[in-house]
């Protein structure tokens, strides 16, 4: 079974690599490779701080059996300098953009559990009142911070622009 936690600087420590110290959507351009782990860990709990403060809760662990296994980070685009390094946005201005989707191991996907963690987060977004998802997914590839096109449209998702490999897709909540 699956179950969920919102992050707070009392759970990061178990938020799983690579999640816990990429700054991939916090940044743009070059990643910095001069920064620690340690200081990269610090930057992400203070942007969760800030965004706690101004949009609330804007990522979760999922765990199965206590042991994480994938995280979700989701915030109104503006948060999220890297989004202007996509050709197929920006994201629509009233959408909550998804980030990033991720299941860790390899061996803990195709079993469903992609499934519930996005249900868990359209319904958690739909009760705090927001109208819509966006996000960019990958055509034929799950190599991407939220995953593949194809795994989105089984969800609903349509397509709302298309530059490159990465569709600007969007719900209706
Ligand atoms: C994308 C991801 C979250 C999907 O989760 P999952 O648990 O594997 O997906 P599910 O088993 O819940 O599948 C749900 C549906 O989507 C489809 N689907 C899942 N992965 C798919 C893929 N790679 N391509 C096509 N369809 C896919 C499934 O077939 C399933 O359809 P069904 O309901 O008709 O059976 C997961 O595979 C993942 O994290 N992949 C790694 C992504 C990555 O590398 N990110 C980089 C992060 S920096």
């Amino acid at each position: 079974m699956l179950t969920f936690e919102k992050i707070g600087a009392h759970n990061i420590s178990r938020v799983p690599e690579p999640c816990r110290f990429c700054l991939y959507w916090q940044t743009c351009g070059e990643l910095s490779p001069k920064i620690s782990k340690d200081e990269m860990e610090n930057v992400k709990l203070k942007w969760f701080g800030e965004l706690e403060e101004t949009f609330g809760n804007c990522a979760k662990i999922a765990f199965v059996n206590s042991v994480p296994l994938g995280f979700m980070q989701y915030a109104p685009a503006k948060y999220f300098p890297r989004i202007n390094d996509y050709a197929s946005g920006p994201p629509s201005r009233d959408a909550v953009f998804l980030a990033c989707l991720y299941i860790i191991s390899k061996d803990h996907r195709g079993k469903g559990y992609g499934k519930i963690m996005l249900k868990n987060l359209l319904e958690d977004l739909k009760g705090r009142g927001f109208g819509a998802v966006e996000t960019f997914a990958r055509v034929d590839s799950e190599n991407n911070p939220s995953g593949p096109l194809n795994f989105y449209l089984k969800h609903g998702f349509k397509v709302v622009r298309q530059k490159d490999d990465f569709p600007l897709i969007r719900l209706k909540l």
